[in-house]
This record gives C-alpha cells, sequence and structure tokens, in this order.
C-alpha cells in the first residue's frame, strides 16, 4: 500500500521510517513529505534512497494511509485534505486529540475506539501514552480514584531545534571548560556553566538545568502539557471525571520521558498482584529489583518499545495508593510506534 509521512525529515517522521521498516509494514511505496526547506533532501527505507516531496493538497492521491508529524498547523490544514483524497489519518499532533468524533488511541488500552474513526485518528500526547498503559490494568483491577504525576521530559519532545539547543549549549560549556581549565569547575557557580548560544526554542537555558515549562502556560496557571495530561488521559480512558493533576518538567536528556505517578486505587491491593497485571499487561516491562539497582532510566529506554515501570511502591500516607516510576522513549511509544500500532490495528480490523 501507499503510506505517506507527513514530517518525514522531523525527529518523530524519521522514527516512524525506521518503526516501518522494522515491523514490515506492508508498504508498497513510501511518500515522505515534508516542507519547502527540505527540497533535495532524501529518507532511507528498506535500503533505497527516497526524495523527500514538497507537502501540497496533491500529496495524498492514491495514499491509503498518512502518518502526520508536521506540527498542528499542518494537520488542521492538511488532514481534511487528506481524508477527502480517501486516506486514513494518523495525526501525531495535538489539533484533532480532543475533537469530538476523532478516536485518540493507545492500541493496549482502547484498540476498539478505532472503528468509530472518520478519516483521522488522533495519537495522544507522549508524556500520556507511557502513563495510561500503566494505569489501565490498575483501571480494569481495581478502580482508580485519583492520579498526581510529575514528569521529567527530555528535549527531543520539543522537536530537532530543542535537541540542538541542549547539545549546542553543552558544547559551550565544555569548550568554556577546556579554556578554562579544571580549577574554574571547582569554583562550581553559574558563570561556570552559564552560556548563551542564541537561537534558542526553550525559554532558558536547558543544559544543566531543569525547566518547570512545557508548551504554554492556560488561564489557570497549568502549562497546556499538563492540561493535555489531564483531558487526554480523561478521554482515552472512558473516565471524563477522573481527578488527574500533573506538573510538567524539562530536563536536560535528550531522549526518553520518565514520570512519578502516585495513584489512588478505589480498593486495597497486595503489591505483588499489582507487579504481575502489570507485568502480564501488553507493552509493559518490569524493572524494580532496588537491592540490585535495577529500575528504568531514559539511558536505558532509549531506542527501546516498552513502557518500563520500576519503584513499584506503597504510597504510605494514604490508604489503597501506590508509586509507580514510569519511562519509556517519546520517540517510540510515545509517538512513532504508537502510531504505526495504530496503522496495523486498522489493518487487522480490514478498517484501511
Ligand atoms: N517529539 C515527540 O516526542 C513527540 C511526541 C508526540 C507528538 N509529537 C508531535 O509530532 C509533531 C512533530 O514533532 P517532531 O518532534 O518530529 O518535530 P521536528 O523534529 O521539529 O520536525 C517537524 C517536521 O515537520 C515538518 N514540517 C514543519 N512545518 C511544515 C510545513 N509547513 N509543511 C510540511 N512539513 C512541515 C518539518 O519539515 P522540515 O524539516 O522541512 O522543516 C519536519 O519534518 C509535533 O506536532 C509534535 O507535537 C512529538
Amino acid at each position: 500500500m501507499r503510506v505517506a509521512v507527513v514530517g518525514a525529515t522531523g525527529m518523530v517522521g524519521r522514527e516512524m521510517i525506521r518503526v516501518l521498516e522494522e515491523r514490515d509494514f506492508p508498504v508498497d511505496e513510501l511518500v515522505p513529505l515534508a516542507s519547502e526547506r527540505s527540497r533535495g533532501e532524501n529518507v532511507t527505507f528498506k535500503n533505497k534512497s527516497i526524495p523527500v516531496e514538497v507537502l501540497s493538497a496533491d500529496s495524498f492521491a492514491g495514499v491509503q494511509v498518512a502518518l502526520f508529524s508536521a506540527g498542528g498547523s499542518v494537520s488542521l490544514k492538511f488532514a481534511p485534505q487528506a481524508v477527502k483524497k480517501g486516506c486514513v489519518v494518523v495525526d501525531n499532533s495535538s489539533a484533532w486529540r480532543m475533537e469530538e468524533g476523532v478516536p485518540l488511541v493507545v492500541p493496549e488500552v482502547n484498540p476498539e475506539d478505532v472503528e468509530r474513526h472518520r478519516g483521522i485518528i488522533a495519537n495522544p500526547n507522549c508524556s500520556t501514552i507511557q502513563m495510561v498503559v500503566a494505569l489501565k490494568p490498575l483501571q480494569d483491577r481495581y478502580g482508580i480514584k485519583r492520579v498526581v504525576v510529575s514528569t521529567y521530559q527530555s528535549v527531543s519532545g520539543w522537536g530537532k531545534e530543542a535537541v540542538e539547543q541542549l547539545w549546542n549549549e553543552t558544547m559551550e560549556i565544555a569548550k568554556k571548560a577546556k579554556q578554562e581549565g579544571v580549577d574554574h569547575w571547582r569554583k562550581l557557580h553559574a558563570d561556570v556553566y552559564r552560556v548563551d548560544v542564541g537561537n534558542r526554542v526553550l525559554p532558558y537555558q536547558i543544559a544543566f538545568n531543569v525547566l518547570p515549562h512545557i508548551d504554554v502556560f492556560k488561564e489557570n496557571y497549568y502549562s497546556k502539557e499538563e492540561m493535555k495530561m489531564v483531558q487526554e488521559t480523561r478521554k482515552i480512558m472512558g473516565l471524563p471525571d477522573l481527578p488527574l493533576t500533573a506538573t510538567t518538567v524539562r530536563v536536560p536528556v535528550f531522549r526518553g520521558h520518565a514520570e512519578a505517578v502516585n495513584i489512588e486505587l478505589r480498593k486495597d491491593f497486595c503489591l505483588e498482584e499489582v507487579k504481575t497485571l502489570l507485568q502480564n499487561f501488553p507493552g509493559i516491562k518490569i524493572m524494580d529489583e532496588v537491592s540490585r539497582n535495577i529500575y528504568p532510566f531514559p539511558l536505558m529506554a532509549d531506542g527501546r518499545n516498552e513502557v518500563f515501570v520500576g519503584r513499584i511502591r506503597r504510597d504510605e500516607s494514604l490508604p489503597c495508593s501506590l508509586n509507580l516510576w514510569i519511562v519509556s522513549d517519546n520517540l517510540r511509544k510515545g509517538a512513532a510506534l504508537n502510531a504505526v500500532q495504530i496503522a496495523e490495528l486498522l489493518l487487522a480490523k480490514k478498517l484501511l
């Protein structure tokens, strides 16, 4: 089949092409699409170099499925045009996620929702995806009363320019260190590691720093990312009133998001049963043996497909409550893999 990837030169788009190849999705022809800036570039798919085409309304003729990952405005404009041409769109941006009639799907959690699609299926936010995969088996067994989440999100979640910012700042700090010598470091003062590389896409320096700011702030003082976690979780899990509160934080990590999640359940639980439920749920891998320093972290999750769960422990301050540490590669399960899994689901249900 003819498969288009919109945003094929971006962090997520490139990963989508890798995942399509790895999972042997039945692609007869890959159509990589990007902006005017990528004219003359190529992508590699199954050892073949394929020229990137500039996205236009005509790009979707004969395309059966299009994986969009080029930002909200591109999706708003071009997804309906692709649908008009008979194409099914799996959209990674936030443009359509909360739209009535657009399913928001994590295949392990709400696969049945794809059946209600009218051309566009939305892929949730990266931090939401990895959390709901772990919440689902707990909701099914005990019921969830309330969730409190704090995230530690990598710069690749904000696209290639944020990755460049962290890289450039780190290199600049290393250059400064080399020039100044080792004694400079002993001062351990911000002058040593404060740099200005210009062209910043994050509001402040991210190297050697942590920012409680992802996306824009809303009238209620929460960030848009925090509100996405609340609203998207409710929609995916079919729990419109689920009490959930989030603090989303950018950390100087290139790839992989981590989350500290506190969950109040409706019934009491046995910790061993919780571990078994999580371990048996598709897509989850438990890494939880603190006596041997075994727990997940972004560096070990890099390039992996699983949602890793560790530090599983009772919240001793509240009955029926639990703490989890959840880590996943935001470009894989948080974006590209989930989108390809949605396409696979459509295929399995003969909806393509
Ligand atoms: N990164 C994540 O973890 C993550 C997770 C979930 C969802 N998402 C969503 O996925 C989307 C892309 O994210 P990303 O991290 O891959 O960003 P990125 O690395 O900045 O890449 C953006 C891609 O979109 C293309 N593009 C931008 N404007 C375009 C236009 N007007 N017409 C056609 N193509 C255009 C770019 O093409 P050029 O190279 O030609 O500019 C590039 O291929 C965003 O909506 C983001 O919110 C990202």
